[in-house]
């Protein structure tokens, strides 16, 4: 996204007539931006030469998934409904690992089934469950273990991961046990041992740790792994300060992981694939003075963009207009819902703005949509996707119809 004499562009298109046109709220994807982070993604770790698994929950649209199977990536799915959609997204069902603390029966059977690469167990009884299961189907199932590495990821408490707290893997001790049980079993071959410490993470300190305390357990294990599957969590630099995740720091120590163990890296990332190419463009309906700052009201609102809301998560908020104007009042950038959590953003000396005037929520292509609601009986929104300056309807928007 860039700005040319003043306005905002989206692969040479002006994103104000889009707004126009399709109307707001609006997601609108940069195919150009998402063809970057990964091809970026891959060069840097390309001495690795790892299996990305394109983590789904971050974003579960099937025309993104398509595109994203199209540029080689494999899926990280945590349920039935986001491997059906992985699996008709063409997506390799030998490039699917199926994370989550509470696969279900139906789950596990349906993923055997599809015989895909991995299913990542993080309990002893689940483990019980997909050996009982095999054992019925008369077959031998590759699974991986959870590691819980106790590693403070230095994020968001909301969404860290790879504490003891946690309700995620299973500790060293378990860990061991369950590598000498699934030993034994004629229905099971392990093949991976996984972590997952949290999401948005900015500083390597925390990946150095996981990565020390699994090199550590290997060793107490005397297994050899085929493959090491170090999760997702790789954080974006959503307050455009130039404050992002080293890729190359991290890639240089997997690298040095590797001289002393000898396994094939998986990674399952979402938001630093998916999270900078999205806007959430949302049209002014009111400006309505309050006590020492005006509102700013919307027509995007919580159940469209949840983030601000459930974890006071912080995006840029951009202008489609620049106008050169510096106000002196505090907005606030709320939307229409009955809850005072519906706000995106409190800003000082924004540009002076006007009712009907339009603005962009910015990097809102992970866990966006995924995580759309319909709360106050509110339509999910339209999504469309700028590739080589052509516009593709990839989600309509929703019609009240269809939730009445
Ligand atoms: N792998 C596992 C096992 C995960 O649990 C997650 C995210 C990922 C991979 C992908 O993480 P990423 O690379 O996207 O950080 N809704 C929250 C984020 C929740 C993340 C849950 N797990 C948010 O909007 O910040």
């Amino acid at each position: 996204m860039i700005y040319i004499k003043n306005k905002m562009k989206i692969g040479g298109l002006e994103v104000e007539k889009l707004a126009k046109k399709f109307r707001t709220p609006l997601y609108c994807y940069s195919y150009e931006e998402l063809y970057k982070n990964v091809i970026n993604l891959k060069k840097i770790l390309r001495k690795i030469n790892p299996l990305i698994c394109f983590s789904v929950k971050s974003n579960s649209n099937i025309k993104i998934l398509k595109e994203i199977k199209k540029l080689g990536l494999g899926a990280d799915v945590v349920s039935i409904g986001e491997l059906m959609k992985a699996l008709k997204a063409g997506i390799n069902p030998k490039k699917i690992v199926f994370s989550g603390v509470g696969k279900t029966k139906n789950e596990i059977e349906y993923a055997i089934n599809k015989k895909i690469l991995l299913i990542n167990a993080e309990s002893k009884n689940e483990i019980a469950l997909i050996e009982k299961i095999a054992k019925s189907k008369k077959r031998k199932v590759d699974i991986g273990i959870r590691l819980n590495p106790n590693t403070d990821a230095k994020t968001l408490s909301q969404i860290s991961t790879g504490k003891k707290e946690n309700k995620f893997g299973v500790d060293e001790k378990t860990f061991l046990k369950l590598v000498s049980f699934i030993k034994q079993s004629s229905n099971l071959n392990l093949k991976c041992l996984s972590a997952h410490i949290g999401s948005q993470i900015l500083d390597n300190q925390p990946y150095l740790k996981m990565l020390n305390i699994i090199d550590k357990v290997i060793k107490k294990t005397n297994y050899q792994f085929e493959y090491i599957d170090l999760g997702g969590g790789m954080g974006i630099d959503y307050m455009h300060n130039n404050n992002k995740f080293d890729f190359k720091k991290y890639s240089l120590n997997i690298q040095k992981f590797l001289k002393k163990n000898n396994s094939t890296i998986i990674f399952e990332p979402g938001r630093s694939i998916i999270g900078n190419t999205a806007i959430l463009i949302s049209k002014i309906i009111y400006i309505k003075n309050g006590f020492k700052k005006d509102f700013v009201i919307l027509d995007s609102a919580m159940n469209d963009f949840m983030r601000p809301a459930l974890y006071n998560a912080k995006h840029k908020i951009l202008p489609l207009k620049k106008n050169n104007t510096k106000t002196k009042k505090i907005y606030e950038f709320v939307g229409p819902i009955c809850e005072s959590t519906d706000k995106f953003s409190t800003i000082k000396k924004f540009q002076k703005l006007n009712e009907d005037e339009y603005i962009a929520i910015c990097d809102v292509g992970a866990y966006g949509t995924s995580l759309a609601s319909n709360y106050n009986v509110r339509p999910k929104p339209m999504e469309i996707l700028i590739k080589d300056s052509k516009i593709k309807i990839i989600n309509k928007r929703q019609k009240l119809s269809e939730i009445m």
